[in-house]
Parts: C-alpha cells; structure tokens; sequence
C-alpha cells in the first residue's frame, strides 16, 4: 500500500495497473450492490479502499460476515480513481479472498478511541493501531539512519555481550543471571534448604553456570571501550538491562543503547558527534517519514516536526554544571527539589532547562561533580569536575550520557581505590591504560528515549514493542 499511496500523487500514476493487496480490514461497509472494503498492510499509515461488486469472485465471504474489521484477506483488481474526496486511487476488485476471518464483535482494537492503558494490555493487538503502526515505523527509520550515520562516518559496529561479570555504571541496578535446574532433573533424595525455588525448579547459586556472578549487561561501553582503543571509532546498538523499581514514564527494565566510542577524541569531539548524530536521525526521519510525522504533528503533539526541524538546524545550547546550578537557583520557579552544587539534576531541573531556560533547545550540560559520576569519567584539572556531558530535551529529559574517559592509568587506579571498588576486576580496564592508551570519549543515548523524542509518545512503554517494567512481562 505505501507503494501506491506513497507517491506525491497518492496514487494517481498508478491508475490502470492491475494489482493484489494483501492485508487486514480496518472497515467493510456493505451497501446496496456492492462493498467498501478498507485494507491496511502496516506498510504505511494509509488504507486502500476497495470496491467490492457483488458479483465478483469470492464475494460469498463478505456475505457469511467474516470479512470484518482485524480479517485478513487478499484482493485482486485494478487501481482506478477514486469517485470519493477521501483519496485519489481505488481498487476496483475482481477477486476477494478471505484468508483469516474475525468477529467484529469480539475484536480488541474497537475503531472508538483506545487509551494507551488499554493497549498495553494488549501488546498483541496494539501494532494494528494506526498510533502503534506509526511508532514502529518511525522506530526502524531511526535505526536505520544511527547505523547509516556512523557507517558513513566509518565507525565499526561491535556486538557487546548482554550477560557480564562487569558494572560498568556502578549504580547497582543490575540483574542477576542464575541457573535454573528443572524439577525434572532434581534429585529428590538431594536436601533443598538454602536455595529459592520456583514452580518450574531451583535457583541454585553455588553451581552458577559462569562460576561467579554474572549479570544482564547495564551498558556496552566497556566493551566498546576495548574495540576502540583496537580499531578506532566504534559502536554499539543493543539491548540493556537496569533493575531500577522505578514506575516512570521514562525508565525500562529492558532498553537499547546506542554507544558510540571515539579514539583520539575528547569531551569537545564526543559533544560534536552526539550534536551531528542527533541532527541526522531527526532529518532522516522528517525526509522519510512524513505520513507518519504528520500524523504525531495532528494527533500526538502538536508542533512537533516545527520543533525538530529546528533541532536539525541549529546549534545546541551547552552550558557547564555549575552555570546549570546557578541558572537554576536563581530561577522564579519553585522546584520540589532544591538545587545544589553537587547534587544531581531532578527531572524537573532538565526539563526546565531545556523547554523553559533554554526555549526548546536540546542543552549540553558538561563537567558534572565527580562525586555523582561514574569511575571511569575523565577528572578535570580542579579535581572537583569531570568531563562529563549529558544532553538534555524537551519532554524526555535526559536523553544522552556520555564522557571522556580517563586515560590516565595511575588517575584511574586511584579512583577506583577512592571508591573502594575492586581493583582486580578492572585488570582488563586498566590493560587499556597500560599498553598504548589514548583520549577517547563516548556517549550511552538511549533509544526508547530517542523514539519518544522524535514521536512526541508520552510514555517510553508505548515507543517498544513489548515494554518491560516492574511485574510486566507477558507478551
Ligand atoms: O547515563 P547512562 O547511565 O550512561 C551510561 O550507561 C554510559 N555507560 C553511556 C556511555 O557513555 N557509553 O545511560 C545512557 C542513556 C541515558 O541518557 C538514557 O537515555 C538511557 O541511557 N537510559 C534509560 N532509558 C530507558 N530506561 C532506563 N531505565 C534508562 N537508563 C538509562
Ligand atoms: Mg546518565
């Protein structure tokens, strides 16, 4: 259907073909001698219309009822022009074929307005919704377009691991992986005591598969980390895992990072990257995905491609953290957390940052106080900051989280003792630093929170298909 609807005449060059769409039925309106039959495919937001004679073949389906709304079906005809203002092409019909009946009657997805509750409970339905269809097709445009900017920019794309020994955050969110022995493979002479047990078996801890600990990775930078200071620029798209009990519209237990790494950079080219990586996808999809993005303009929020039009042209703010403090103290508004040098920022101070101090403008806050920052972070001269930065939107907040990281082998070791982590663990980490160790710096974006911005979807659990947060976990 896109490829008929797509064009700039919706269609109308097309008139005269002879074609089959298949698809499932949004409406069927039976009239006197024939039908209306409306089809989507997925394939873009629009239906395709087609009129049904009632002598044509097949057309004993649409008289046992089964062709209803969520049927699918196949339709063979010829594209016409349309008698309605609606659209400019139709299928006159030669042929319909019922290929999955459905009761309209029983059908989840009503055409009467569903709220987004509703649809998470039916993530197995909700794709049908013309909101869902347009999420997951702006979705895979923006994937589409962050492996086409950095592969044009020559970074090389490295699979980091999802199960790992390693904390890369510190911030003990992680998940842990354990050993699942089925009932069926127990001893039943063997004493359970100190293990849990669940319906399907034992989660036995002292036989762990890994030998120690192993978690759900919270981040890929360290592992990016090794491929860059080997090859150069690289980068990583895959899932991450954060035990956060947090019920936000901002938070997954399961999301996708993109993480770049840069070698021979500093904060300066990590903020230039992330300003032209941005602007890139935000373009890419206002290029290539406008039905969808008109519809988010009239439905979702309104303005939308104005504000990320001017995302992709102009510059974005940047301002150190101690003048994001000072900004803050000093502004009328009333924050329910007070701001302070040295605390981090609430998402009530990003946002106001970015949609009232800053009118919208994407905002590049650097230079955070080491205290609230990772380990690995770059320690800047005072001794008090470190070359931090994160990108901040409006409406998401918090968009991006990146850093230069500190390359100096006796800095780093000393800061992994200042935080009484174990030094041991990092010996790998630390190799980096030993053995031809080099600036570089890299940002984490996470891309759920990418969706949201670029869609204007309030809630990160409707921009991925099948959300994990806390006790959601079906589909
Ligand atoms: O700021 P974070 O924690 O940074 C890192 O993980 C670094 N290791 C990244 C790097 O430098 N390579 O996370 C990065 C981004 C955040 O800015 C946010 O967009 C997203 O990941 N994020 C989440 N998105 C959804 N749900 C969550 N629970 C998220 N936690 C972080
Ligand atoms: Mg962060």
């Amino acid at each position: 259907i896109a490829g008929v609807k797509g064009g700039p005449d919706e269609g109308l060059g097309l008139v005269g073909q002879k074609m089959t769409i298949r698809g499932w039925v949004r409406t069927c309106r039976l009239q006197k001698t024939f039908t209306f039959i409306e089809v989507n495919d997925g394939s873009c937001l629009s239906n395709l219309q087609a009129v049904v004679q009632n002598d044509v073949e097949g057309y004993d389906a649409i008289e046992s009822g089964l062709v209803t709304t969520g049927a699918s079906v196949a339709i063979e005809g010829e594209l016409i022009e349309s008698q309605g203002a609606k659209q400019k092409v139709e299928l006159k019909a030669t042929k319909v074929t019922l290929i999955g009946g459905s009761d309209a009657t029983t059908f989840p997805v009503q055409k009467k307005k569903l709220t987004r509750e509703y649809l998470r409970t039916i993530a197995h339905m909700r794709p049908r919704t013309n909101t869902f269809g347009a999420v997951a097709r702006v979705r895979n445009a923006l994937a589409y377009a962050t492996h086409q900017f950095f592969q044009e920019k020559g970074f090389v794309w490295v699979a980091s691991p999802i199960i790992t020994a390693s904390d890369c955050e510190g911030a003990g969110e992680q998940f842990c992986v354990t050993t699942l022995i089925p009932n069926s493979h127990l001893d039943p002479t063997t004493k359970i005591s100190d293990v849990p047990t669940t319906k399907e078996g034992v989660l036995d801890w002292s036989q762990d598969f890994f030998g120690k600990p192993a978690f759900l990775t919270v981040s890929g930078q360290l592992n990016a980390e090794i491929y860059a200071t080997s090859l150069s620029d690289v980068y990583t798209f895959g899932p991450t895992f954060r035990a956060e009990n947090s019920n936000t519209s901002r938070h997954l237990a399961e999301f996708w990072m993109i993480e770049p790494e840069l070698a021979f950079a500093d904060l300066r080219d990590d903020m230039a990257c992330a300003t032209a990586y941005l602007q890139h996808v935000v373009r890419h999809i206002l290029d290539n995905c406008r039905e969808d993005m008109d519809f988010f303009d009239k439905w979702v929020e309104k303005g939308i491609i104005a504000r990320l039009q001017s995302v992709a042209e102009k510059d974005f703010v940047h301002i150190t953290y101690t003048d994001a403090v000072e900004l803050l103290t000093k502004a009328k508004k009333k924050f329910e957390f007070p701001v302070k040098w040295g605390c981090d920022l609430q998402s009530e101070h990003e946002r106001y940052l970015t949609e009232e101090a800053f009118k919208g403008s994407p905002v590049i806050v650097t230079d955070y106080p080491k205290d609230i920052k990772a380990f690995y972070m770059r320690e800047n001269e005072d001794g008090k900051t470190v070359a931090a930065m994160d990108i901040l939107v409006p409406r998401v907040g918090e968009l991006i989280g990146g850093s230069q990281r500190e390359e100096r082998l006796d800095r780093l070791e000393a800061r992994i003792e200042e935080l009484g982590l174990n030094k041991d663990s990092y010996w790998w980490y630390l190799d980096l630093r030993r053995y031809g160790t080099v600036p570089h710096a890299g940002f984490g974006l996470g891309f759920e929170r990418l969706v949201q911005f670029a869609t204007g979807i309030e809630n990160i659990r409707d921009v991925i298909p099948f959300p994990r947060t806390p006790g959601s976990a079906e589909f």
